[in-house]
């Protein structure tokens, strides 16, 4: 999704700006772009591709300045291409402009705005934000003010900023709804803007996060924070702990295998001091979770996308077999919009990487609206999804850049464990012993991790079998069924291999009717309750001729016989399982991707955070 950066103080602004735009590269992008003020004349530079074709262009035409916007940009409106790559410039060279997000009515205004003689040099809907603009400086007001009053006009959700050379001393930023978050970066006689946090790190931790309906403007002393009446409103600026070290690639090849192997670290930081090791009690702070609201509740709602969506299936057994509470999992952009039946015994639960996602907020929106609590589990810090709820569980796994989700997948396991085990214990559910046991093998779940980890070598022999496949179907049961969901997902997002997932006993109702000696089965049968039903999915999947690739418990002779391949898993209880049984998922479709010489980080038409509808 787009990604916006912009600077203004004593330093060169081209090279903070196309560094921050880098560091926003995760959010996924088709082109890019950068304008400067320097004397007295605004440079625009774009390209379409990757930073890097935009880097050599700033090379080879460099851009002065000490003010300046940049911009990654993620088609919505027009097709990806220079022309309609940001910043955008007006007719007269004296604004230009940067927008994440979409203006609904931009038709409309287009049309009245050519009606008036304006011509258009874009295909995009931002343009007209900088003529409107444009066309209220003209009556002589300041240009926040020229600013201000073209949000009037606009319909949808975005972030802009925009500066003009008449006064290039400052810049100016609106957030109009959910499409992205706006983050100030406080500096030492400069500032910084930006999408995102990683954008702005290395220079300043000191920042403020822009509300939707909140316009500021900055200059190189410092910000001040208006309404979009241009009121003054109440905001708190704050200290930011990440290591910027923590976004970077380090030893890795791709920031998804990093990822991959941060999870020992992300899970032993997520049960870390939310588990008291003595009686095995689980504390979530800032769920603001009291006993009158664990025994009030009588339905949860988890709401979310992607791979947040999958972990929350997995959270829906552990919620209604510890705390016994019913859970629905309801794909955000379809609860959005389906008159849902909600109040306030209702929990609605977002689980978010980004917390940003235009469909999850939204959902979370009409939870609230109707009357239930609003939890939500969230990986980005100060992100709009941690703001807006009563509660929440921070995930605890530092950024996540690479596009195709896995950290930010099995910490929200673990939280969601945690929180079943905490509403557990309130409602009277579980017994000190077995609160006690529990928490004994969460301890042990980062070393499992790791054992995992080591076996890399031995899953990417298996990629190197499958490489070339077309299409295959993923299979599973129980509290598995979702890894196997995850598994393809992963697969088709990474690889662009056609990768179905099915619950096994689906498998006769339908997806068998594929199975030849091309569709190979990649099914989690692991010794849990499901075990003997999944092994009998197994033989008639070979009875197909379908080749089968099997996750199995460490040691099952009777999987490593019927199976052509076996990813093996450490024994856990069945519960604990789906959070070992992915991570062989995540390296497959790691190494399948890489040797399809895939761009792993960043697959094509995906986005990391997806800000619009
Ligand atoms: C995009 C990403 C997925 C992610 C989903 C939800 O589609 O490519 O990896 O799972 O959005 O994102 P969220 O930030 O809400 O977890």
């Amino acid at each position: 999704m787009c990604g916006i950066v912009g600077y203004i103080g004593p330093r060169s602004a081209p090279p903070i700006i196309l560094n921050g735009l880098k560091r926003l590269e995760y959010r996924g992008y088709d082109s890019a772009g950068v304008a400067t003020i320097a004397e007295g004349e605004i440079s625009v530079r774009r390209d379409v591709g990757k930073l890097k074709n935009l880097q050599a262009l700033v090379g080879t035409n460099p851009l002065g300045g000490n003010i300046g916007i940049g911009h990654t940009r993620w088609a919505t409106h027009g097709a990806p291409s220079e022309r309609n790559a940001h910043p955008h410039l007006g007719s007269t060279g004296e604004v230009v402009i940067v927008q994440n997000g979409i203006v609904e009515n931009f038709l409309e205004l287009k049309e009245d705005l050519i009606a008036e003689g304006v011509e258009f040099k874009s295909d995009t809907d931002t343009e007209v934000i900088v003529h409107l603009i444009e066309k209220h400086y003209a009556t002589g007001i300041p240009f926040v003010e020229a600013v201000r009053q073209t949000l009037q006009h606009l319909r949808g959700a975005n972030a802009v900023v925009a500066m003009s050379t008449r006064e290039p001393d400052k810049i100016v930023a609106a957030r109009m709804g959910n499409a992205g978050g706006v983050v100030i970066g406080i500096g030492d006689q400069e500032m910084f803007l930006a999408s995102d946090m990683p954008a702005i790190l290395e220079h300043t931790r000191h920042v403020t996060f822009m509300e939707a309906g909140w316009m500021t403007v900055i200059d190189s002393n410092g910000y001040e924070i208006t309404d979009f009446e241009g009121q003054p409103v109440e905001y708190k600026s704050q200290k930011i702990s990440w290591d910027p070290v923590a976004a970077e690639k380090g030893e890795y090849k791709h920031f998804m295998q990093k990822e991959i192997h941060e999870q020992v670290r992300a899970i032993t930081d997520t049960i870390g001091t939310r588990i008291d090791w003595k009686t095995g009690k689980v504390t979530l702070p800032e769920l603001n979770l009291t006993p009158e609201l664990a025994n009030k509740i009588n339905r949860i709602v988890i709401t979310a996308c992607g791979t947040a969506a999958n972990a929350g299936m997995v959270g829906k057994v552990y919620l209604e077999k510890l705390a016994r509470v019913p859970v629905e999992v309801s794909i955000a952009s379809e609860f959005r919009y389906s008159d849902p039946i909600v109040d306030d015994k209702t929990v609605v639960m977002a689980i978010s990487q980004s917390g940003e996602t235009a469909d999850t907020l939204a959902a979370m929106v009409e939870g609230r609206n109707r009357g239930a609590t609003l939890w939500s589990i969230v990986n980005a810090v100060g992100s709009e999804a941690m703001r807006i709820a009563d509660g929440c569980i921070p995930m605890h796994t530092g950024p996540e850049i690479g596009v195709a989700s896995t950290k930010a997948f099995t910490a929200p396991l673990v939280d969601q464990y945690l929180l079943a085990m905490a509403l557990a214990d309130l409602r009277g559910l579980l017994s000190p012993k077995d609160q006690l046991a529990m928490a004994n093998e969460l301890a042990q779940l980062p070393t499992k991790i790791g054992t995992l980890l080591d076996r890399e070598a031995d899953v990417e022999k298996i990629a190197r079998a499958i490489k070339d496949i077309d299409h295959c179907l993923y299979l599973g049961r129980g509290v598995n069924m979702p890894i196997a969901y995850e598994g393809a997902l992963k697969l088709k997002e990474i690889s662009y291999i056609h990768a179905e997932a099915y619950p096994a006993g689906e498998m006769k109702h339908g997806p068998i009717a594929l199975l030849d000696e091309e569709m190979p089965v990649i099914a989690i049968a692991t010794q849990d309750q499901w075990y003997e039903k999944m092994i009998s999915q197994l033989e008639q999947a070979k009875a197909r001729g379908a080749p089968v690739i099997a996750v199995a418990t460490d040691g099952d002779q009777r999987v490593a016989d019927l199976a052509d391949h076996v990813m093996w898993v450490p024994d856990s209880s069945w519960l604990i399982s789906p959070i070992l049984t992915v991570i062989p998922m995540q390296i497959l479709s790691y190494h399948v991707a890489l040797l399809r010489g895939c761009d792993v980080d960043q697959p094509r038409n995906l986005a990391k955070s997806v800000t619009v509808e």
